[in-house]
């Protein structure tokens, strides 16, 4: 009796088998690379056969691609942003693509309270200095930063992310501000226009989605807007904030620092300036790098994968027009 063959899946990225455990039996699997930027060109080669597609957000699922992909029932990213995938044209084939939302809010707002703490009180550059025999006695002057409480926090993108920083803000004293289009109503602060936020705050944090309204959302217009002791922290897209704009804002001191763990482009030139100034902390993306969150965000991309092979409704759909008749 031939029985069918298993669904050809496509991962972009080499995972740890147990982080990937479920998918055994459920489809067969050919896998890319760890450090793929691209999709690896072994796959490249299958992509007309493959029913689903579990990517990373390094891997751009863009027309061309999808054009390639004429069998695909599924796409899977691990990760809450879909940036890097076409959803309107997986929208029009009616293919679901499911994101991890959820798991990884509590780990990046840690991450951005480390950001925050780190450019406040110069933390990268005490420890360099303290490893380069600067460290002569007690300074009273030295290393002197800024302190967060009572410090307002300008959160940009009040969604789960958003709204677990206020959290954690709150605990340290600061007052929280915060700007979002789909104006949630919330106590854990106030409601700003941007401009507002912009002008009051000492701290501006970035929790947006990349999109066609937030790519450059801070621009130098932006950027002169803040006041001039003021830090940008950015946990969400690279390309949320104009690099170009953000270094002159950085060395002409129309802002006091930046700690970013998100850049455009990614990864960051060794050779960038960014990397130069005194002022500019980076971080190699690494929000949701926690054993528990990366795990969970494989197994949540997995759920949604296997719904997708069986032609059941993905637990975390971002376009569920799909399912419209
Ligand atoms: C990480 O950046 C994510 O979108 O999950």
């Amino acid at each position: 009796m031939q029985t069918n063959p298993l669904p050809l899946v496509l991962l972009t990225h080499k995972l740890p088998e147990d982080w990937i455990a479920s998918l055994s039996g459920k489809c067969r699997l050919l896998i890319g690379p760890i450090d793929a930027t691209f999709l690896d060109r072994h796959l490249d080669a299958h992509i007309d056969e493959a029913i689903g597609l579990f990517t990373l957000l390094t891997i751009p699922i863009d027309t061309q691609l999808l054009h390639k992909a004429q069998q695909l029932q599924v796409i899977s990213n691990m990760a809450v942003g879909v940036d890097n995938i076409d959803v309107s044209t997986c929208t029009k084939r009616k293919i679901p693509v499911g994101n991890t939302p959820g798991v990884l809010t509590e780990g990046t707002a840690d991450l951005t309270m480390g950001l925050l703490l780190s450019v406040a009180r110069k933390l990268p550059w005490a420890r360099e200095d303290a490893m380069a025999g600067k460290w002569k006695t007690w300074s009273p002057t030295g290393w002197l930063g800024t302190d967060l409480n009572g410090a307002t926090l300008g959160i940009i993108g009040f969604g789960k992310i958003g709204q677990a920083v206020a959290q954690r803000a709150q605990g340290f004293g600061m007052r929280v501000v915060y700007t979002d289009p789909n104006r949630v109503s919330s106590n854990s602060g106030i409601h700003l226009s941007l401009s507002d936020l912009l002008h009051q705050s000492d701290f501006v944090s970035l929790h947006v989605p990349l999109t066609k309204e937030t790519y450059h959302l801070m621009d130098s217009c932006k950027l002169a807007l803040m006041k001039q002791g003021a830090f940008l922290i950015n946990a969400s897209r690279g390309s949320v904030i104009d690099t170009e704009a953000l270094f002159l804002a950085l060395v002409q001191g129309t802002i006091a620092g930046a700690a970013l763990d998100v850049t455009d482009p990614e990864p960051l030139p060794q050779d960038h300036p960014l990397y130069k100034l005194p002022n500019c902390l980076i971080l190699p993306h690494i929000g949701s790098a926690t054993q528990n969150t990366r795990r969970k965000m494989a197994e949540l991309a997995c759920e949604n994968l296997i719904a997708g092979l069986e032609g059941r409704r993905l637990p975390h759909c971002v376009n569920p027009e799909v399912y419209e008749i």
